[in-house]
């Protein structure tokens, strides 16, 4: 098992009597869940609130990512060892990060995986689905473990935190990323803005790495409640961006179609 290591002076950090220490005395108490809070910050919330974690697990629980799902664990068991270490950063509620576990395990690939996100929120609803992920409350800036600790990083809708990707990875480590195409949810934002703009995505070329496979998954989405499209618009960054009476545009929508368009790209540490 990796350990985790000591937000404050590096050192690794061992499990004593319910809580994480390091060799200088830091100490982090293991909640009830099994979650460790690793953020040295005096800010009580950080990352994605209850709203949007609560939205989005609403949402994926519907099934209207299965061919998303489906894309990202299997190129994620396409790359995954026996015994490999498999990091999630910025996880989220663990929707993906669950998925590739289960996955996994049915193709009886044994894998640790550990879960990182600065929300709380998030972090405690992945704990609840207990799928067998080690998860932590920690930046993707200042990743808790050790370098040279990981076989496959991934960043799915997450921030990229390239520095830190690379000193955790192995040498000839993977990294997967998955991120909105232009259009992606093009429709939704028509209904709510007068002036509806596209997505923009930036290059495939990222220093240090070398791209080993690039893929588009692209669908539509047959949202058939208001339930579902407000879920939609509030797991999004657009609900913090938009007017009241913008958002209540979507009030008295029961239908719609929209499009989902997503890049998933795979690198190598080179
Ligand atoms: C769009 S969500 C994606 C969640 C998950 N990967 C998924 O696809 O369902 C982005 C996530 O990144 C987290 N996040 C934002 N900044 C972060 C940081 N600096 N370190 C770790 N997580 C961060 C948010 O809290 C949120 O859970
Ligand atoms: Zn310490």
């Amino acid at each position: 098992m990796t350990d985790f290591i000591c937000s404050v002076c590096g050192k690794r950090l061992t499990e004593e009597t319910g809580s994480l220490k390091c060799g200088s005395g830091h100490c982090f108490d293991i909640s009830r869940k099994g979650t460790v809070n690793l953020l040295v910050s005096n800010k009580a919330n950080h990352g994605d609130d209850k709203r949007m974690v609560n939205a989005r697990k609403a949402f994926m629980e519907k099934g209207y990512y299965e061919l998303l799902h489906k894309k990202i664990r299997e190129t994620t068991a396409g790359y995954a060892s026996q015994n490999c270490t498999i990091l999630d950063c910025g996880c989220g509620e663990c929707s993906y990060t669950a998925d590739i576990s289960r996955y996994l395990l049915s193709r009886n690939i044994n894998a640790e995986i550990i879960g990182i996100d600065v929300s709380k929120n998030a972090i405690n609803a992945g704990a609840s689905l207990q799928a067998g992920i080690r998860l932590a409350v920690a930046s993707v800036f200042a990743i808790p473990l050790p370098e040279n600790s990981c076989d496959i990083v991934l960043a799915l809708f997450s921030p990229f935190s390239g520095k830190e990707y690379l000193r955790v990875l192995k040498d000839g480590g993977i990294y997967i990323t998955a991120f909105p195409l232009e259009d992606h949810l093009f429709e939704l934002k028509q209904a709510v803005y007068d002036e509806p703009y596209r997505n923009k995505v930036s290059p495939l070329e990222i220093e240090g790495f070398e791209l080993a496979e690039y893929s588009e998954c692209r669908f539509k989405a047959e949202l058939s409640s208001n339930e579902d499209i407000i879920s939609l618009f509030e797991m999004t960054p657009y609900c913090y961006k938009t007017s009241k009476s913008d958002r209540d545009k979507l009030n008295n929508i029961d239908r719609m179609t929209v499009s989902a368009e997503f890049g998933i790209a795979v690198y190598k540490k080179s």
